[in-house]
């Protein structure tokens, strides 16, 4: 909607940028019902879980990662349930995890029997502590059961004529050293040979994030550089949120090479969760490239996240925290009702009032209530803006300084925040009982 005139990724002075990437959004994989959802105190029920597959679907995700079928009779039964009922629209692929073992990947084309399409997502993995310390495996060892399991989830494929893509993942990629990792990718993408009409996905994982992301950037840079048939090959991105910087990782990977992402929405998942796409898509609309996701009602997509997972958005998240767009402080306040007015009179089609990095109306939130509020912090300006927009009332100057000076007093005197309808009451009862 807005075109941002700062954003030039020209001047930007990274080596790995990807000239075309202000163009267009990455394909995006909610991995929500799965990652999100095997790391919550109370997984998701079967109803609870079609009702956020709804939720994503509506939001505009095209790939849906829904479970990891043979994990659980709950997963199981889910994807039964999303195939025989039919509810997976003709332009939504779901997504699939399978582990590298015989009897799981067989279990998981059960589950997958009468599915339109598919995409398997075949892991295993490669990092030095889990070579050494879980699995007791050579390098050659590692690759063998990658290779495996590429070689039985292709003959399978084969056999039952199933519209399937693949995914591979080496989990803890960023931990493998990266000549390995790209030996292990490339012998499965031999084994599952890709074509430009059935491109093999590529998933490199931050599964636990130990380092800056540009070192994440640089290992995303060396894999694109490495993979057998890249033209053939969907770079994609998995990054979790130890280090609290999944959203740089995604964004400088991104900027390394990389076609695609998986993460949820508000970051849940594993420990401090997967990476937000909410905040991804919406830094990406912030500066002029068009997301492909629908956020422009996000209350309602966080009244049904809160409910079915029983997590709690919190209220300084990126984007959809309840706090992100209020402004207390009176300068704040002052800047905001400016822009504000200056947006108005000039009748501006860019976004430039100060202290909102978007337009709060663009993701569902109202500036009723939402962004100039009242409490013993604010000031004389957003006073005056709350009286004058919400109920006209235009206050001379002389007396702005006055009401503010009364409205600040009492929330503190209360300590409590002044909602606008008391604001009017306290102003009514002052100003015109008075006269
Ligand atoms: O974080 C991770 O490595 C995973 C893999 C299974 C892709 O979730
Ligand atoms: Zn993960």
């Amino acid at each position: 909607k807005y075109q941002r005139t700062y954003f030039n990724v020209e001047n930007a002075p990274m080596r790995w940028i990807k000239k075309d990437y202000v163009d267009h959004a990455p394909i995006w994989c909610s991995v929500d019902l799965r990652d999100g959802n095997q790391s919550l105190i109370i997984p998701m029920s079967l109803e609870e879980k079609l009702e956020f597959f709804k939720m994503l679907v509506k939001v505009g995700f095209k790939e849906i990662e829904v479970g990891f079928p043979a994990a659980s009779e709950t997963e199981y039964e889910f994807l039964r349930a999303l195939i025989d009922q039919n509810l997976i629209p003709d332009d939504v692929t779901i997504q699939v995890l399978t582990q590298a073992r015989e009897h799981i990947i067989r279990k998981t084309f059960d589950a997958l029997k009468g599915a339109k399409k598919a995409i398997v997502h075949l892991y295993n993995s490669t990092s030095v502590a889990q070579r050494e310390q879980v699995f007791k495996k050579s390098k050659e060892e590692i690759i063998q059961i990658a290779v495996d399991g590429a070689k039985l989830i292709k003959s399978i494929a084969d056999e039952t004529k199933g519209n399937y893509q693949f995914e591979y993942s080496p989990e803890s990629f960023t931990q493998t050293e990266m000549d390995f990792a790209a030996d292990i990718c490339n012998a499965v993408i031999d084994v599952l040979k890709p074509t430009p009409e059935n491109k093999v996905i590529i998933n490199l994982p931050v599964t636990v994030q130990v380092s800056m992301p540009h070192v994440y950037a640089n290992q995303i840079e060396y894999m694109c550089d490495h993979l057998h048939e890249r033209e053939n090959i969907i770079v994609s991105l998995h990054p979790h949120n130890d280090r609290g910087c999944g959203v740089a990782d995604s964004e400088m990977g991104l900027l390394a090479g990389a076609d695609r992402i998986e993460g949820t929405l508000f970051g849940n998942g594993e420990r401090t969760g997967n990476v937000d796409i909410i905040t991804l898509a919406m830094n990406m609309y912030s500066q002029g490239v068009e997301p492909n996701l629908d956020f422009t009602n996000i209350p309602e997509i966080i009244e049904v996240y809160e409910r079915v997972t029983r997590m709690h958005v919190y209220e300084r998240s990126p984007y959809s925290g309840e706090l992100v767009f209020a402004a207390f402080s009176g300068s704040h306040q002052d800047a905001i009702a400016k822009g504000m007015k200056w947006r108005e009179e000039k009748q501006l089609d860019t976004w430039t009032v100060p202290y909102l990095p978007v337009d709060p109306q663009d993701v569902g939130r109202q500036y009723d209530g939402g962004v100039i509020r009242i409490n013993s912090q604010s000031g004389k300006g957003g006073i005056g803006y709350l009286l004058e927009q919400k109920y006209g009332y235009d206050t001379p100057k002389e007396m702005r300084e006055d009401i503010g000076y009364l409205m600040k007093g009492i929330s503190d005197h209360r300590h409590q925040e002044l909602k606008s309808d008391e604001i009017l009451e306290i102003f009514k009862q002052e100003y015109f009982n008075k006269t």
